[in-house]
């Protein structure tokens, strides 16, 4: 199944879009927000970045009528103050990884499918899952499970995971987690349905692509891409990735460089979440650039 952008009219309406402005989408993936965009736009142009060499290909293809109006990037995120030199209108980042990525087995981000263990977003990046299950010690895994996962049995899956090195792909790796948090004990302490894994192999991915790294990068230097009265939103899937977003615009709010336009920040709606489930743990925050000038 393909990937389905989420809170995109949410995203539309507080990027209030010119449509003689540029546009950065930040995570370009399938494109949906872009085609968002880009349906507004008139003499204005969209700058498209993302890691993932695919989406980029994928997006030549689907945007090969809208070349005039649209500049697609394979690159990440954190350096775009570097390559963007204009002041742009608007910012966008729907953060994480898309469905597509999630669905091909061979970029082994499922523990529903069995894949070697990579999880890279960025295919020819040197850092994959493997290196980090089967050659961090037994602290350092413990660790990241417990800080980017939010998993409080992180001690007792990381000896598990040690223990059965070398683990050898997705499938192996969800059945030793599963195997140490046993699924109604899992399910008693986080009172829900997800998988025992699920909390796992999200810390191995976000320390694989340095996720909270390149969302702290991009807020030091993001904001002070847009011109006055500029609006940046950024959408994210889980509370480590959201907390960031929230300081940071706080941070720039009390220098008077942003003004916050999501006192509470902004969720799907349940007709959103009853067609696309996995929507419903997606955060929008968004703000709006001020007049100050600031020293770059
Ligand atoms: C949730 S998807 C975006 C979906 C997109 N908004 C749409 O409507 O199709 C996130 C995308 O961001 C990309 N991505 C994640 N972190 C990135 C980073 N640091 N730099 C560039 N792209 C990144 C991923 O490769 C993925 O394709």
């Amino acid at each position: 199944m393909r990937h389905k952008s989420v809170l995109v009219q949410e995203v539309i309406d507080y990027l209030k879009v010119d449509p003689k402005g540029v546009y950065l989408d930040l995570t370009f993936g399938r494109g949906g927000h872009t085609a968002a965009l880009l349906d507004r736009l008139t003499t204005g142009r969209v700058i498209a970045l993302d890691r993932d060499k695919s989406a980029i290909e994928a997006g030549h293809e689907r945007f090969m009528n809208e070349s005039g109006k649209l500049q697609l990037m394979c690159e990440k995120f954190s350096s775009v103050s570097e390559i963007v030199r204009e002041p742009v209108q608007g910012i966008l980042a729907d953060l994480g990884i898309s469905r597509d990525q999630i669905e091909d087995a061979n970029r082994g981000f499922s523990f529903q499918r069995q894949g070697p263990l990579r999880m890279t977003m960025d295919a020819k990046q040197a850092l994959t899952a493997k290196e980090i299950v089967n050659h961090y010690d037994e602290r350092q895994l413990a660790d990241l499970i417990y800080q980017f996962g939010e998993e409080r049995r992180s001690r007792r899956i990381a000896r598990a995971i040690v223990r059965e090195r070398p683990i050898r792909d997705t499938t192996h790796l969800a059945e030793v987690v599963e195997k140490a948090v046993p699924r109604t004990s899992f399910r008693q302490r986080h009172k829900s349905q997800i998988h025992p894994a699920t909390r796992t192999f999200q810390a191995i991915r976000i320390a694989v692509n340095d996720e909270i790294g390149e969302v702290e990068k991009l807020l030091a230097t993001a904001p002070l891409m847009l011109a006055p009265g500029g609006r940046m939103t950024v959408i994210s899937f889980h509370s480590l990735e959201d907390r960031v977003v929230k300081h940071s615009f706080r941070q720039w709010n009390t220098r008077g460089v942003l003004e916050v336009l999501t006192r509470r920040i902004v969720r799907p709606s349940t007709e959103e979440i009853a067609g696309n489930p996995a929507s419903r743990s997606a955060k929008l925050r968004a703000a709006e650039r001020t007049e100050l000038e600031w020293p770059q």
